[in-house]
């Protein structure tokens, strides 16, 4: 099959209710509908994802966000540097939304993102409705960076896979929460702080557990999880564990970067943590990742991901 005719397939599947995963630049999204309540539904029980949890709904562009959000003059001068890109913007939902209101999970705010994906801004020019889309792993688990991963997490539960190469970036996107009092990073992901900071020209706050108004529901403590347990800011690897490196603390065959490049970095974690989690190992223990840069986001990844697990 052509690019074109699997992506009008693909489109067809979404605008009757269906699941498709596709390809984007941070990780693969399980897209439905967004504007379609037993579409986004689906999602939920594809996923075993807690309905508390809200989605992210991704546009072809900032002006269909718009449509969708009231964006301060901030807002927007944000979305307009950074999309399409890793970088998610919560704003209030605008009265005439036509989101389900599941993917608000009962916020009064709504989560928007332009992907940097040529399959996935293609398949929302196609479809011409805003897609919600979560990762498309099982809730707590590593997020996928390949179709492969989708297929060997959600297999049937997911009518299509479009296969659109490894996720380049390979952490979530950076998620930042406009209220009156400015803007707050919800989550770090592929768009450093830095780089937020810069364009906004002034610091971008983290919520404490005192803002009880800005919880992001997404942020439990364990999340990310690979089967085998982890042992962090490990120096070398003991008896019975696999090592993931980096830079100078390498003992192969697993580093995510052996230069120190901290984007290469990123791009290898969840395919790396995936690997090695297939062979089961007893323990896997993880170089220290310096927090420049998207270690901000590698870091956050893997404290979520040896945090004790709270399985239902
Ligand atoms: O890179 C990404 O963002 C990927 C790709 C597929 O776009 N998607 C993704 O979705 O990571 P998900 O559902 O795994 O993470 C969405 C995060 C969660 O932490 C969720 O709680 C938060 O965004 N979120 C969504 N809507 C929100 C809202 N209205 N208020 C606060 N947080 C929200
Ligand atoms: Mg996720």
């Amino acid at each position: 099959m052509t690019m074109a005719s699997t992506i009008s397939k693909a489109a067809t599947i979404l605008r009757e209710g269906g699941l498709v995963a596709f390809p984007t630049e941070t990780v693969y999204g399980l897209g439905a509908d967004a504007t379609n309540d037993t579409a986004v539904a689906r999602i939920f029980t594809a996923k075993q994802r807690p309905h508390f949890n809200p989605l992210i709904s991704h546009v072809p562009d900032c002006e269909a966000a718009f449509r969708l959000g009231k964006f301060n003059a901030e807002a927007e001068t944000l979305a307009r540097a950074v999309w399409p890109g890793p970088l998610t913007i919560v704003v209030e939902r605008r009265a005439d939304c036509p989101l389900s209101l599941l993917c608000s999970a009962g916020l009064s705010s709504v989560a928007l993102r332009v992907p940097a994906h040529p399959m996935a801004l293609a398949l929302l020019k196609e479809v011409d409705r805003p897609l919600a889309a979560p990762s498309a792993n099982r809730s707590g688990r590593i997020s996928p960076t390949t179709a492969e991963h989708v297929r060997s997490s959600l297999g049937d539960d997911v009518d299509l896979i479009l296969d659109g190469g490894p996720s380049a970036v390979g952490v979530e996107s950076t998620v930042v929460r406009f209220v009156e009092t400015g803007p707050y990073m919800l989550r770090s992901g592929g768009v450093t702080r830095n780089v937020l900071e810069d364009i906004l020209g002034r610091k971008v706050m983290t919520p404490t557990r005192f803002h009880t108004d800005l919880h992001s529901p997404g942020m439990l403590e364990s999340h990310y999880a690979p089967l085998s347990p982890l042992r962090l800011n490990a120096a070398a690897p003991e008896w019975r564990e696999v090592y993931l490196g980096f830079g100078d603390y390498d003992y192969g065959p697993w580093t995510l970067s052996k230069s120190g490049n901290i984007q290469e970095a990123a791009g290898n974690l969840f395919k790396m943590l995936h690997a090695i989690d297939d062979s089961s190992p007893e323990r896997i223990a993880v170089a220290p990742i310096p927090m420049f840069g998207l270690g901000e986001a590698i870091n956050d990844r893997l404290i979520r991901a040896a945090a004790p697990r709270s399985e239902p």
